[in-house]
């Protein structure tokens, strides 16, 4: 059953080399081959540890606490407007079943290539295993072996890129998917009781919880400090669920000019905003820049879930946040954004920034 995923026909070049693979192969050799070294990031400082620097924690269950909400909102509707980014404790996600997702995401990614490419992206194609956003044969190449699914509606599944091995992995991602998407739908309420619009005004545009996962496979690299794992991007959706699968760092957002890792406490899913909910908050909340690095000798695997817009609807400031001030984005039909999303290259907020209105 082929999705709206499958019928988005962005053009891609082909790319169907395993970064794992080549990984393998320099341990004995050596070097990085040029298509993966990324001159650009030498210059990049990174904050480490620094003071003032603490990603905030949002606690759910005092969201969902009558005695402690409404302290928790204001320290949520902070966190998406100071950082666009959090990390979320007491979810209620069953820690039995998050220990089942990493063991299956793990076992995928062991697996011999052969295997996994029975759920290899297709030409043209946007969901799989493989390398993505390649647009050009010289492009630089992140150093990221992936899986890219819909999972919400369930309607937009399309099987054939669902993996069969391990043999538990489907029903895993099924149940992980659902709780994730439940704990999304409270959280937008809980952000439009914090923006002080209509709970449905910003629900709406999220019908049917329409979701998505990266399964993110970073190899080790002896030279890490010249491959990117994931260039710098915003996300284009509605907000992002991230959870490490193994205990290995490697994400940075981009703070104040500069980058800044993220140390994700045990259990915890980071969250962050997405360019959705910036244009939806009028730039209130913000979309901010990350990207991921490698570690030199451990390998990395993460699993972003990603929580969209449907695309039957069109994205623009929400009308009750318009009363005081200027309009800062044009509104965008949700099919012509994310067919512009998936065709901008990834490259920080350029894409969001093209939506902005000029002052
Ligand atoms: C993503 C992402 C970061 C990470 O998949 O969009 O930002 O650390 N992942 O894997
Ligand atoms: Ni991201």
């Amino acid at each position: 059953m082929a999705g709206t995923f499958d019928k988005m026909k962005v053009e891609f070049v082909d790319q169907d080399e395993s970064v794992q693979v080549v990984a393998d192969t320099i341990r004995s050799t050596g070097e990085v081959p040029e298509r993966y070294v990324r001159h650009e990031i030498k210059a990049d400082a990174v904050i480490v540890d620094a003071e003032g620097y603490n990603l905030p924690m949002i606690d759910m269950s005092r969201l969902l606490n009558p005695e402690f909400s409404e302290e928790e909102i204001a320290k949520l509707g902070s966190a998406c407007e100071h950082w666009g980014f959090f990390q979320l404790v007491n979810h209620g996600v069953d820690g039995g079943l998050l220990q089942q997702v990493k063991a299956d995401i793990a076992e995928f990614f062991s697996l011999p290539l052969e295997e996994k490419l029975a759920v290899a992206i297709a030409p043209n194609g946007m969901q799989g295993f493989g390398h993505h956003f390649v647009f050009s044969k010289e492009q630089k190449l992140d150093w990221v072996d992936l899986l890219f699914l819909a999972t919400r509606p369930i309607e937009e599944r399309n099987l054939a890129f669902w993996p069969t091995k391990p043999s538990t992995f489907r029903d895993t991602l099924d149940k992980y998917s659902l709780e994730l998407a439940n704990v999304s739908a409270q959280l937008f309420k809980f952000m439009a009781n914090n923006l002080g619009v209509d709970q449905e005004a910003l629900l709406g545009p999220f019908k049917g919880l329409p979701q998505s996962v990266r399964i993110n496979y970073y190899p080790p690299c002896s030279q890490a400090d010249k491959v990117l794992g994931l260039s710098p991007h915003t996300d284009g959706v509605g907000m992002t669920f991230l959870l490490h699968v193994n205990d290995v760092e490697g994400l940075q957002i981009r703070k104040d000019g500069n980058w800044f890792s993220v140390q994700a406490l045990p259990g915890a899913l980071v969250v962050n905003i997405g360019d959705i909910l910036e244009i939806l908050t009028n730039g209130k909340y913000q979309s901010i820049e990350h990207r991921a690095v490698i570690n030199p000798d451990k390998e990395r695997i993460t699993i972003a879930a990603f929580h969209s817009a449907h695309l039957f609807c069109t994205i623009g400031p929400l009308q009750e946040l318009l009363k005081a001030g200027k309009v800062h984005y044009r509104a965008i039909d949700g099919v012509e954004f994310t067919k512009g999303y998936f065709s901008a290259k990834l490259e920080g907020r350029r894409y969001l920034e093209s939506l902005k209105l000029g002052i």
